[in-house]
């Protein structure tokens, strides 16, 4: 009984202590702070597990029809993407390199990822990381498409054609 006793007394003591850590503003929310190996790990890991549960669309006909992937191409040129991810020819926005985590290179990443998952995290973004819902953003669905065909081609999509496709018309 006293064994229990003790045991409970600790986990409140320590419910408070976690409590006075974070709610009395000594966590830190900068950036700029490194994470722990830990929670760098337990972070990624949530993020695979959660995207690969979510995303199930199934993709368009087509999918990678070149005008599609042209449109695409215009699309991640004007809707942002290359800010923070930059794209054949184009070097990404300095202030990237300020965003904790930091945006992946897309061309080494597509391939990893299923249609699906691509779709899914274009269209609800990453919580809590520098990652934004383009569904939020105004973007429709056909569009987030065409930037997914887009990316499964990138490894292979030159600096020429890249400013071709994206040429203002
Ligand atoms: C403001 C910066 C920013 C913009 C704009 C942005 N991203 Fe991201 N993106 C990020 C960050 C940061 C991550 C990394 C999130 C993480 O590590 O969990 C990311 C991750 C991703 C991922 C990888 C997700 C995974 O499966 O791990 C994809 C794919 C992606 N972005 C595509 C895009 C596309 C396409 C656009 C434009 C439609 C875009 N991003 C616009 C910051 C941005």
């Amino acid at each position: 009984m006293r064994i229990l006793a003790g045991i409970g007394g600790l986990a409140i003591l320590a419910a408070v202590a976690v409590a006075i850590f974070f709610l009395g503003g000594f966590y830190s929310v900068a950036g700029a702070e490194p994470d722990l190996n830990l929670v760098h790990w337990a972070l990624a890991r949530v993020r695979t597990v959660s995207i690969n549960r979510h995303a199930g669309d199934q993709p368009p006909a087509g999918l990678d029809d070149p005008a599609r992937l042209q449109a695409g191409a215009r699309a991640f040129a004007t809707i942002g993407c290359v800010n923070c991810h930059g794209a054949p020819g184009v070097k990404w926005a300095k202030f990237s390199e300020g965003l904790h985590p930091d945006p992946p290179d897309l061309k080494e990443l597509a391939s990893d990822r299923t249609v699906a998952q691509l779709f899914w995290v274009i269209k609800n973004g990453i919580n809590m990381t520098g990652m934004p819902s383009f569904a939020l953003a105004g973007a429709k669905d056909e569009e987030i498409w065409q930037i997914v065909a887009f990316l499964k081609k990138l490894p292979g999509v030159s600096e020429a054609d890249y400013k071709i496709w994206t040429a203002a018309r």
